[in-house]
């Protein structure tokens, strides 16, 4: 591989560039191909991947990113950690949109996703306890706060298959598991980051409260619009977080 970073970048729903004065490559893994071109750029003394999960144009759906194409490209280029983020609806009342929450783990709810490397005939089986990286997330919540960012310091994510929206009886369901917020795309890209050896942070900027809240009739259930809107307000912070981090890594 000629080309190398230090750091990779998932952008999700809202995020699709990061960088100014990129070089945007083609990465052929043996997985396929990622969901678009990485663009490689310099953020102070630090080479940058960013890959827009869902591609430039939202053209792969989260039960069709191709996960570990994406995974397998950010390894080849050789990065030492990833940063990725995700548009995510609250469970609970106390997590409003616009907050983020730094998710230390999750529940499974998707299907028919590849994702594992090691489909045979090597088997491996690996820990999912902890699947965020303990040193990525400190660092991207001191950060939060020194940025006046509301922030939850951690946060179970049930990630769904999608596309669709959880129904109301789903949503009620999962939170009274005590899960806090809702995803279609955290599963399986941090558990495949966990077999390649990268550690991952995701950073959740919360856009909605998912089906409604309970007893507030005044809260709609979330819609697609809705996501982007409130992404798009809240991008700039999205971008600068992810610039401070990248600046205070030690890589
Ligand atoms: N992404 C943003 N909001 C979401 C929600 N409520 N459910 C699933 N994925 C989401």
């Amino acid at each position: 591989m000629k080309y190398k970073a230090d750091i990779g970048v998932f952008g999700g729903s809202g995020l699709y560039s990061l960088m100014s004065d990129v070089e945007e490559i083609v990465v052929e893994t043996p997985y396929g191909n990622p969901s678009d071109k990485i663009a490689i750029a310099s953020i102070g003394n630090k080479r940058v991947a960013f890959l827009p999960r869902h591609g430039k144009n939202h053209s792969y759906p989260p039960h069709k990113i191709p996960y570990k194409a994406n995974l397998y490209a950010m390894k080849m280029l050789g990065v030492k950690g990833i940063i990725a983020t995700t548009a995510c609806g609250s469970l609970k009342p106390e997590i409003k949109p616009g907050d983020f929450v730094i998710c230390d783990d999750f529940v499974d709810r998707t299907w028919g996703r590849g994702d594992t490397y090691y489909d045979g005939p090597e088997t491996k089986h690996i820990t999912g306890a902890e699947p965020y990286d303990p040193k990525l997330r400190n660092l991207a919540i001191e950060i939060c706060e020194e940025m006046g960012i509301r922030v939850h310091k951690k946060g179970i994510v049930v990630v769904i298959q999608g596309p669709r929206f959880s129904t109301k009886a789903e949503s009620r369901w999962f939170s009274k598991m005590g899960w806090d917020v809702i995803n279609m795309t955290q599963y399986p890209e941090c558990i495949l980051a966990k077999e390649l050896g990268i550690p991952y942070v995701n950073i959740s900027l919360i856009t909605d409260y998912d089906a409604g809240l309970e007893g507030n009739e005044d809260i709609k259930p979330v819609t697609e619009e809705e996501v982007l809107r409130v992404f798009n307000e809240n991008n700039n912070k999205v971008k600068e977080l992810i610039f401070n981090i990248i600046g205070r890594l030690e890589v």
